[in-house]
């Protein structure tokens, strides 16, 4: 663990179905930097029916945040590895206060920062609509909606040809918790980073073509680099 790295780490903020997972592989990739992901690791954790995993399992099928104890350890070790030496995406975490706390206490060790913070407004009745029709892949995390980003063949991801499902938190009593969740618990971390002067605001009610303009000019890369 070298502590004279310099970690630039970019945060993907905002509500359950604002389309963070739909741009953060591109982003990731634009930038050069790993996506860290915490939802899609938790939700691999299951699948491979890890200690982990199956601790998280409750808590995450009520739309509950996961335990702290749990997640912030498998967040840090990821940001350990080789290849997020230089920075990192992050799309789902810090969640909470407490979170952002560690986060931020790691990178005031490594001698890094937060570059920016994009916040993807999205009204609640448009991410409920978003949620009810959205198909996820199963292999490599791509989100799909219904009428809104439909696969081009059935249901079969364009990139990888794993077989489309639906994620069992995306019933619509477990995802009106996980709104409110987001409201008590995560909008209090959109306001600190407002607070730092790191916040940019994104409208995410537009199309997923024109929210990749946004964004690529809210991180400094201007609209004009190709996806
Ligand atoms: P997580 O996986 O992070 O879920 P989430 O925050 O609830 O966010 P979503 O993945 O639902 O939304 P998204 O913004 O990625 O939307 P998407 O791009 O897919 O967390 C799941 C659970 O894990 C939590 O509830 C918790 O239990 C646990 N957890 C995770 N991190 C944790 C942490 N740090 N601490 C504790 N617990 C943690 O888009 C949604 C739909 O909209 C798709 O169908 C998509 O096609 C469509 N869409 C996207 N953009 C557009 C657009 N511009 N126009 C039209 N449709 C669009
Ligand atoms: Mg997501
Ligand atoms: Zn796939």
């Amino acid at each position: 663990m070298g502590l004279q790295r310099h970690d630039e780490v970019v945060l993907l903020l905002g509500a359950p179905g604002a389309g963070k997972g739909t741009q953060a592989r591109f982003l990731a990739a634009t930038l050069g930097i790993p996506l860290v992901a915490s939802g899609d690791l938790l939700r691999e954790h299951r699948r491979r029916g890890t200690c982990l995993g199956q601790q998280a399992q409750e808590f995450m099928d009520r739309g509950e945040l996961v335990p702290d104890a749990l997640v912030v350890d498998m967040i840090l070790e990821r940001l350990d590895r080789s290849d997020a030496a230089a920075g990192a995406l992050l799309d789902g975490f810090p969640r909470n206060v407490a979170q952002a706390d560690v986060l931020d206490a790691r990178l005031a060790q490594r001698g890094g920062a937060i570059t920016v913070a994009v916040y993807v407004d999205v009204p609640t009745d448009v991410l409920i609509e978003r949620l009810a029709g959205r198909w996820m892949c199963p292999g490599c995390q791509a989100s799909y909606h219904e009428v809104f980003n439909p696969a081009r063949v059935g249901r079969t991801c364009d990139t990888c040809s794993g077989e489309l499902y639906q994620r069992a938190d995306d019933k619509r009593e477990v995802v009106a918790n996980r709104v409110e969740v987001y409201l008590r618990d995560t909008l209090p971390v959109v306001e600190r980073y407002e607070g730092q002067g790191v916040l940019k605001h994104l409208d995410g009610n537009q199309s997923i073509e024109t929210v990749k303009k946004g964004l690529r000019q809210a991180v400094g890369l201007g609209a004009a680099i190709a996806a």
